[in-house]
């Protein structure tokens, strides 16, 4: 089923009062899922130093900081929860290369087309696809994430969803992009000796089968494993070539 709801559990990750109330409770920070150093191989490949950057649905996470350390020069990172982006501007007022927005991903109307060289999302459309009006907000937020990506642009997506339930909502034909897939394990997991995994490295992408999802062969050797989805905005006007899976009526 499109909807996934299997990973979401009884709190409403959609709802900007949640995400107030949890970012009151905790402070500190918090990155989802991994850390920048996990994720650098991928987006120092995808996304120059020089670029424009769109952090969605930042939250408390250090992940910004991180990259500003390696080099990054210009991260606008936004969120819809306004306690988490006071908490942030204040943190790191003394570092001009990051900049703050209370924001809604569904709704960037802020910023004008093609604005950035690259957006990167770690579980906001994740966050999405548990509120309610799921596949809606999902459709909204790719539109503006496509919107505002510069022509050869990539959008990074970093997510517990796997190709069955996220490239029925990335793939779809509006979105002019080539889409590449990856999948990490989580930290701290160390791989069975009895795996039958042939991947050699997981920094080689998953080929996908023609219908869009991974080939029958296979092996999750995580199960909590992420998977990164990176979207390079095509400059081609000619969209014919690109597939597109199927929206069916779960998905909608
Ligand atoms: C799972 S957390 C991920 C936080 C951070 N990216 C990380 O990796 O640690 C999801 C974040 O998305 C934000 N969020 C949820 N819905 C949003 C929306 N409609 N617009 C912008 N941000 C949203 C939440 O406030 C939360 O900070």
């Amino acid at each position: 089923m499109y909807r996934d709801v299997s990973s979401c559990n009884t709190y409403n990750y959609g709802d900007s009062l949640y995400w107030d109330a949890r970012y009151i409770q905790e402070g500190g920070s918090f990155d989802w899922y991994q850390r920048y150093a996990a994720l650098r191989p991928f987006i120092r490949n995808s996304i120059p130093l020089s670029s424009t950057v769109l952090m969605v649905g930042c939250g408390n996470a250090v992940m910004s900081e991180d990259m500003v350390e390696d080099g990054y020069e210009d991260i606008m990172n936004i969120d819809i929860s306004s306690v988490a982006i006071d908490m942030m501007r204040r943190k790191y007022e003394y570092i001009p290369q990051l900049k703050y927005m209370q924001m809604d991903v569904r709704d960037m109307s802020f910023f004008p087309d093609e604005s950035f060289d690259g957006v990167i999302d770690k579980g906001t459309l994740d966050s999405l696809m548990c509120g309610t009006d799921a596949p809606i907000s999902a459709a909204q937020m790719l539109a503006e994430v496509f919107r505002l990506l510069k022509p050869g642009g990539t959008y990074i997506l970093i997510t517990y969803g796997d190709p069955t339930v996220r490239m029925p909502h990335i793939s779809r034909r509006v979105f002019n992009w080539k889409i590449t897939l990856y999948n990490i394990p989580r930290p701290g997991f160390h791989k069975s000796e009895s795996s039958t995994s042939a991947r050699k490295s997981y920094l080689e992408p998953i080929p996908l089968a023609e219908n869009g999802l991974l080939p029958a062969d296979f092996v999750l050797e995580d199960p909590d494993s992420h998977y990164i989805y990176i979207c390079k905005k095509i400059n081609d006007t000619n969209i014919d070539n690109i597939p597109a899976y199927q929206l069916t009526a779960d998905v909608l």
